[in-house]
């Protein structure tokens, strides 16, 4: 039988599905929205319907109106219906407490099947779940779900309580070029063949970075952007090739002036938002005492755990593993896990091979009993220098030491991600504890073996400090940036930096970075003109939006807070993109492919 759709006609909603309450009983509606679930008990038909603001009982009564409940025999999930009928109380025990309507129904008295649907390919209000492909595929429908609806709402929400802050701070948004010249950031670019020019490339933009240094020389002093950066690097959870950024810059200040702001803005829109009490200033720790204690320089700060060096202690153990590292440079490192003694040796057997994935020699441990240390340590390490061990970790009976050696940077990276798991699973950290930590003075440059020379650890245009200039020339790895990293709950959102505003001292930085005239004038010409002409001192930093909202809404994957996130392979499920174009349009471009 061919369903009759009926037409809206002069219906108008009056109230959503989520807002009628006890108060309402007795009142004439109209609601619209899409069936969620129905239960047919014959003379009886329950349907919930829903929009997105929630959930309303709809009852088809045949005694009440018997056209409508039996044109309600047929109605399925996912339809789109419209209802008229009256607020009533729900019969007493019937009310659901779960629902803000659980106290009412309404009573049908006309129904309009406004659209049907397809057998979806799962359900919206399901428990069975399709896959993570499916699911994206049909984004749409996914939407629909409560849960993620939420953190779009949260999104929005936090978006513009960024904007109003900024906005009262004096900041302006510009817009800047997706279509543009690609500023190197480390990642691969996303190329647009220009028709005009053929055989040239427009870049997407993998930040505003040289734009809004221009919007500093043209006077405009404080600049903000919600703006989209794009970047062709492998996914993670946390990344997306294309995702946003709160991007800010500001003339005439310091380090102080951009992390004064940013923390004004952080505790704005904790506070609005989630009601949770962010106290500034944040705490500050400069890069190298992070990853010395932290062996991160994403430290979570939510619990304690530090890494201690030890080496001192043990350098005249007869534990050769110890001695030999320490006398070619390396360290020893250890960190104390309160109450620790009771893991087993499945689970140090665990610890031990994610120690060995990070690159570090191994894993080596001490529980300290009763009657003193139990580990396959205790006959190498003297009495006295267990006793200072345990004094520098501050370790007591009942703990677990344990000890990672190796060259400072991977004995610290391969503790430091032991630390974190150890953290997640003793559940050290309180879900809805949130805790900022500035990360300060990174190093300006690093040495890259694969390409046999320096390159930024941030980008070209960071400054370095001011005491550092003269190691410049002779001691580059010494060097420090003037650059800030805002870690939130261990996790990077954000990076900055006070950036260098004088040419000589830009052109010194290509440089170092080996980078001949031509290039620089090729890929940097317009900026450092630009620079020529009265740049002011400045700074500033970008956000990681998608990050902040995730963390703020608790959820797992940056993909659970963004609308049509891309899928592992970075592809849009959705639309099926990337996808192939025609050989006219790839003519038109001056283009011809390689492959088949
Ligand atoms: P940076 O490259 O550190 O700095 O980026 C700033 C912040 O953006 C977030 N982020 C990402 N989020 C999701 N997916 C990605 N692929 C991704 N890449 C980065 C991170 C990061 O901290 N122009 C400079 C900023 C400046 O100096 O002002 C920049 O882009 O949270």
């Amino acid at each position: 039988m061919k369903l009759d759709i009926d037409t809206i006609g002069d219906w108008k909603r009056t109230n959503d599905c989520g807002s009628l309450r006890r108060d309402d009983i007795g009142r004439e509606v109209a609601l619209l929205g899409w069936v969620n679930r129905r239960r047919d008990l014959g003379k009886l038909i329950f349907i919930d319907l829903r929009d997105r603001s929630g959930l309303t009982q709809i009852v088809f009564d045949e005694e009440f109106d018997k056209v409508s409940h039996e044109k309600a025999g047929i109605l399925r999930n996912e339809w789109v219906i419209a209802v008229k009928g009256e607020v009533t109380a729900r019969l007493p025990g019937q009310e659901n407490p779960d629902l803000p309507t659980g106290d009412i129904e309404i009573k049908v008295r006309e129904l309009k099947i406004l659209n049907e649907t397809e057998v979806p390919p799962f359900q919206v209000d399901g428990k069975i779940d399709a896959s993570e492909n499916v699911r994206l595929k049909y984004r749409y429908l996914e939407l629909r779900r409560p849960a993620l609806f939420h953190n779009l709402v949260m999104r929005h929400k936090i978006a513009l309580g960024i904007r109003n802050f900024l906005n009262s701070e004096g900041f302006l948004e510009v817009e800047t070029p997706f279509l543009t010249k690609s500023t190197p950031e480390g990642a691969r670019d996303y190329l647009v063949p220009s028709r005009i020019t053929k055989g040239s490339f427009y870049a997407l933009p993998q930040s505003p970075q040289l734009f809004k240094q221009l919007l500093m020389v043209a006077g405009f002093d404080r600049y903000f952007q919600i703006v989209r950066c794009f970047r062709d690097e492998d996914l993670r959870a946390d990344r997306q090739p294309e995702f946003t950024q709160v991007d800010l810059e500001l003339s005439f200040v310091d380090e102080d002036g951009v992390m004064d702001v940013v923390e004004g803005m952080m505790v704005g829109i904790f506070s609005e938002i989630l009601g949770y009490p962010v106290s500034r200033p944040f705490p500050r720790i400069e890069y190298g005492k992070a990853m010395d204690l932290y062996g991160s320089d994403k430290p979570d700060i939510r619990f304690g755990m530090e890494l201690r060096d030890v080496s001192d202690l043990l350098r005249s153990s007869t534990f050769r593993a110890f001695t030999k590292v320490i006398e070619e440079g390396g360290v020893v490192k250890a960190v104390n896990i309160r109450k620790g003694a009771s893991f087993s040796r499945k689970e140090l057997d665990e610890l031990s091979s994610l120690v060995s994935d990070s690159g570090a020699k191994g894993l080596f441990w001490a529980k300290l009993r009763r009657d003193g240390w139990q580990s396959p340590l205790a006959k190498f390490v003297g009495p006295d220098s267990r006793s200072a061990v345990e004094e520098r970790l501050g370790a007591r009976e009942g703990d677990l030491i344990i000890f990672v050696s190796g060259m400072a940077h991977v004995a610290n990276e391969a503790l430091g991600q032991l630390r974190i798991e150890i953290g997640k699973r003793l559940h050290l950290v309180t879900d809805g504890e949130y805790s900022f930590v500035w990360v300060t003075r990174f190093p300006l440059l690093e040495y890259d073996e694969d390409e046999k020379r320096y390159v930024a650890v941030h980008h070209p245009f960071t400054a370095p400090l001011e005491e550092d200039i003269p190691l410049l020339a002779e001691r580059p790895k010494q060097v420090r940036a003037r650059s800030y990293d805002l870690v939130l709950n261990g996790e990077e959102i954000g990076g900055g930096s006070v950036r260098i505003h004088t040419i000589g001292l830009q052109n010194q930085i290509f440089r170092i970075l080996g980078l001949g005239k031509e290039e620089v004038k090729e890929k940097f010409g317009f900026f450092l003109e630009a620079l020529r002409y009265g740049a002011p001192p400045h700074g500033g930093i970008a956000l990681g939006f998608d990050r902040l909202v995730a963390i703020m809404v608790g959820a797992e994957s940056l993909r659970d807070v963004i609308a049509f996130p891309k899928t592992q392979r970075a592809t849009c499920a959705v639309a099926d993109a990337p996808s192939r174009v025609d050989r006219d349009q790839l003519s038109e471009l001056g283009l011809s492919l390689l492959c088949p």
